[in-house]
């Protein structure tokens, strides 16, 4: 029988080929629902959570916070905080939960996260996050990896992110997503902190030259499977997409597992919605509202023909007392209709 720590590696192995593709962590948006149909439509891409904070994990209501789907796997929980102890607690409790890593929020820019000294300040206390990752490590049997930007404010990028990824690999960390821009922590919006600074990709790729052991992924601004795919033949270990996932998940994600891992077939956009169908019912007859669902597969058909009339009549009825899965069917009727007719 292998021992633990030669099971643990392999673990990690999966993990990290997983993660040549991943969603962003994406507060109201990853949640639960959104990661089902994402995992309809790609078997291998790896899935993050919303960031909960490490006091919600301990304190609050687990099984509406970080409750997840057996189908949702491989997934990432993504913890924000700064207290070690704090984090330790939070990282073992994901473990028990059964999540496949634990994931440092070091780039979040929002006001609600810079009061509790967390997220994005973090690239400037590189120390404080190798005191956390360590502790993390102690007490989740799972991966901890880290989630972070090139630096803050008037940081110089070339220097503070070398000295980032050093401190905090020292602490045992060997997997970072990187989102190749600054956060400005005063002065702009969360919203245009994922717009406004440049992104600068060359950085992160020159990370991966000085960081060879690093399995480093890049992230931000990342639109389509042909970038992503050029990434990683330049040398990077993994892209994580964000919004252009959440967007237009069908395009992203039914191609993947073809694409990136080269097997499986492509998942068309309706036999997901089709798939999704049983996944409603369920929602519904645990009282939950249909709306929750489907606002996360508005943009199944984007760029397509129907598109429009899709959103439009999911956006217009799933919110209606007694909505079910009998207007999801209608909606995709009416873009079966017109791709027919097209
Ligand atoms: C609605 C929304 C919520 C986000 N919430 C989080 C979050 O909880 N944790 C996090 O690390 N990043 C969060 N981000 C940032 C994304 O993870 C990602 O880094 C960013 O959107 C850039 O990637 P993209 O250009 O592919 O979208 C969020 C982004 C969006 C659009």
């Amino acid at each position: 029988m292998r021992n633990a720590a030669e099971a643990m590696k392999q673990v990690n192995g999966r993990l990290a080929t997983a993660a040549r593709l991943s969603v962003a962590p994406m507060m109201d948006w990853t949640d639960r629902h959104c990661r089902y149909l994402h995992r309809l439509l790609s078997h291998r891409t790896l899935l993050y959570t919303e960031m909960v904070t490490a006091p919600a994990v301990i304190h609050g209501e687990r099984d509406r916070l970080i409750g997840f789907d057996a189908s949702e796997h491989p997934l990432a929980l993504q913890l924000g905080g700064s207290d070690p102890v704090d984090l330790r607690e939070a990282a073992r409790i994901g473990a028990e939960r059964g999540y496949d890593e634990i994931n440092l929020n070091c780039g979040c820019p929002s006001d609600r996260v810079q009061s509790g000294a967390f997220g994005a300040v973090l690239m400037t206390r590189p120390e404080l996050v190798a005191e956390c990752c360590a502790e993390m490590i102690a007490a989740s049997p799972v991966e901890v990896t880290v989630k972070c930007r090139i630096g803050v404010d008037e940081q110089v990028p070339e220097e503070v992110l070398p000295r980032f990824l050093e401190t905090v690999a020292a602490s045992g960390v060997s997997r970072f997503t990187i989102h190749a821009r600054k956060a400005w922590l005063q002065g702009l919006s969360p919203k245009e902190n994922r717009d406004v600074p440049p992104l600068d990709y060359d950085l992160v790729l020159r990370m991966k030259r000085e960081f060879p052991r690093l399995h480093l992924s890049i992230n931000g601004g990342i639109g389509t499977l042909d970038e992503a795919e050029s990434f990683l033949a330049s040398g990077l270990d993994g892209v994580m997409i964000g919004r252009a996932a959440y967007h237009s998940p069908a395009d992203i994600l039914g191609d993947a597992d073809k694409r990136i891992w080269g097997e499986g077939a492509v998942t068309r956009a309706e036999d997901a919605v089709r798939d999704m169908l049983p996944y409603i019912e369920r929602h519904l007859a645990d009282g939950g509202r249909l709306h929750q669902v489907t606002r996360h597969m508005l943009g199944l058909f984007a760029g397509r023909p129907g598109a429009r009339g899709w959103r439009r009549v999911l956006s217009e009825g799933a919110s209606r007392p007694g909505a079910g899965p009998e207007l999801v069917l209608e909606a995709l009727q009416r873009v079966e209709d017109l791709q027919q007719a097209a």
